[in-house]
């Protein structure tokens, strides 16, 4: 399949919000978060939106490929955290950067950025798309609630994007959804028709944290199986993992279960915390600039979460 990526990018906002911040708001600690989750600290937007950072990481990826807007195709942004329906997060980029292409949201929570490479890699095969941009960028806090201590330790806002064209590198991929909203539910605006008797929800990011985390595992060990050896390849042939960082222990347990040693997965969750659909494009650009990704590494990226879903692919670097 066709791909190659020219360029990454990735923005967090300024604000650090550490763990012992956040003890001045809910009852918690800096050795639970530390030990349960792994998070040290996290960003959160002062004002900022998803669409500004998603401008951010945009230009650092495109700086980075050598390209300019004018040369783009299309743009595709990943986002649960949109400030508005419409205009998309991505049509705010296309304003924002220049560009002159067709340019759309998709929304499959923390797997969406795979969700939208996958769907990029697809434009790639028609006439008429060589260079699109994918983003994923989010701006959770506003969907946090700030007072339960069993999910606002977790979440982190950023932003983080590719610039991808045609190639020989994606090598497989996998998109899982089972639909549902008894593990993850985040309700959106519910509108105040007259005629509505349904009502209003909390609107904030509920997760049964524990469900959560056996789904990750385990979609997260089968799957890399599953496709690597569809790829014709081994565990053994994989330079770098780069799952969605919800939690430390995730990334270890799937270490284990794989037996792919720790220093393959890459890990920032220390500094940012869960950034959803921004998670994994943030990961890569921070590998990509780390020196340790060269041209040839195969590399698994690995995300999961609301919707259920899941999403992986393996990309010949
Ligand atoms: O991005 C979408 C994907 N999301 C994920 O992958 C998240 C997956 N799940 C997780 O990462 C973990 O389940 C959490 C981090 C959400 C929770 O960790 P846990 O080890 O599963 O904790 P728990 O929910 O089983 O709670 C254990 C205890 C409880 O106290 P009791 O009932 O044993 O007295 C909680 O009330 O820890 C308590 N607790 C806390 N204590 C201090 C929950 N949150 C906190 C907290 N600080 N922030």
């Amino acid at each position: 399949m066709s791909i190659k990526v020219l360029g990454t990018g990735a923005y967090v906002p300024e604000k650090i919000i550490t763990n012992d911040d956040l003890q001045k708001l809910v009852d918690t600690s800096d050795e639970w978060i530390r030990q349960r989750v792994g998070v040290g600290e996290r960003r959160v937007s002062v004002n900022e939106t998803a669409a500004d950072f998603a401008v951010k990481a945009a230009q650092q990826a495109l700086e980075d490929a050598n390209m300019l807007a004018e040369e783009l195709d299309l743009i595709i942004a990943a986002t649960i955290t949109s400030e508005t329906v419409c205009p998309t997060v991505a049509g705010s980029v296309q304003k924002a950067i220049g560009a002159s292409c067709p340019a759309f949201d998709v929304n499959s929570a923390c797997s969406g950025f795979l969700f939208a490479l996958d769907t990029a890699v697809s434009f790639l095969e028609r006439d008429g798309y060589k260079n699109i941009l994918v983003i994923g960028s989010e701006r959770l806090s506003k969907i946090v609630d700030w007072s339960d201590r069993s999910t606002c330790v977790i979440f982190g806002d950023g932003a983080g994007a590719f610039v991808i064209t045609k190639g020989e590198g994606y090598l497989e991929s996998k998109l899982f959804t089972a639909g549902g909203d008894e593990v993850i539910k985040i309700p959106g605006f519910g509108g105040s028709s007259p005629f509505y008797t349904n009502e209003p929800m909390h609107p904030y990011i509920f997760m049964d944290g524990q469900e959560t985390f056996k789904f990750a595992v385990n979609k997260i060990v089968h799957d890399i199986k599953e496709l690597v050896e569809k790829a014709g390849l081994t565990l053994e042939d994989i330079d770098h993992v780069v799952t969605h960082q919800a939690n430390i222990r995730i990334i270890e347990f799937a270490s284990k279960r794989l037996k792919i040693p720790m220093d393959k997965f890459f890990v920032n969750i220390e500094k940012y915390g869960n950034t959803s659909s921004a998670s994994v494009p943030i990961a890569m650009a921070e590998l990509a600039r780390s020196g340790k990704l060269k041209r040839g590494d195969i590399v698994v990226m690995s995300a999961f979460g609301g919707g259920l879903s899941s999403a992986v692919c393996i990309l010949k670097w």
